[in-house]
């Protein structure tokens, strides 16, 4: 099987991500590169890490209007990662811009075009948050919704929540490809996740792709934490 994992380079200098990045690339399938790391190091982080050998997920969330969106998704694809997020609250005409920003910068740069994946309701949000903001209260229809609509605005991908996995897999086109994080194997300390399921589980309920924080970073061998977590999934 292709390695599902993605390790996120939570890290906060560029200096600690491609140490990590050099030890574990042979191990996982890609690497996360979110806004904390991003912000400090700049897009030459991206260059550095693909110089790995290794893809990179660029996690940086865009939400905007179309056109601006549909440029900073063109300077990603310049910037040759394999997936990047926006947010599917953005609307229709802003992912099906991003999405054609892709294809099209894609085409033009000889590169294959990214996975532009769509973030429904941040693990942040309860009812009340939603409410608050004048969105459906209900969490888990307002993920299908948006899920359907990323769809239909031409999106091949989304991030999910594992406990999401299950049912947006029973309404979703089998081709659609879901990412998720929340994942923890039952060895590392408790932390801020709270709704989780191992490895194992996620690739279960039809997740595409695990993306791997802390359970990857902060083990004492990195190295090997990936390893037996792929080791894990045969
Ligand atoms: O350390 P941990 O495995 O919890 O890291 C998970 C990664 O996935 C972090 O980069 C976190 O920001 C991201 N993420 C998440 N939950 C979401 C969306 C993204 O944990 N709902």
């Amino acid at each position: 099987m292709q390695n599902p994992i993605i390790a996120a380079l939570d890290l906060p200098t560029a200096e600690q991500a491609l140490q990590l990045a050099r030890e574990v690339s042979p191990a996982v399938g890609a690497f996360k590169i979110g806004k904390e790391l991003f912000v400090a190091a700049g897009p030459d982080i991206v260059k550095r890490v693909r110089d790995t050998g290794a893809s990179v997920f660029l996690d940086l969330k865009f939400h905007d209007i179309p056109n601006t969106v549909a440029k900073a998704v063109a300077s990603a694809v310049r910037l040759d990662v394999q997936m990047l997020t926006i947010h599917t609250c953005g609307g229709g005409a802003m992912m099906r811009a991003a999405e054609e920003a892709a294809q099209q910068t894609a085409l033009h740069s000889g590169r294959n075009a990214p996975l532009v994946l769509g973030v429904t309701v941040l693990t942040s949000h309860d009812a009340s948050t939603l409410s608050e903001i004048g969105c459906e209260a209900n969490v888990g229809r307002q993920v299908e919704r948006l899920a359907q609509l990323a769809v239909r605005s031409g999106l091949r991908g989304l991030v999910c929540s594992p406990l999401e996995i299950a049912g947006l897999r029973l309404i979703l086109p089998e081709t659609i490809q879901l990412v998720t994080p929340g994942i923890r194997t039952g060895a590392e300390q408790a932390d801020d996740q709270k709704r989780t399921l191992t490895p194992r589980q996620a690739m279960d309920a039809g997740a595409s792709w695990l993306v791997i924080g802390r359970p990857i970073y902060a083990a004492p061998n990195p190295r090997e934490a990936a390893e037996m977590i792929f080791a894990s999934l045969q």
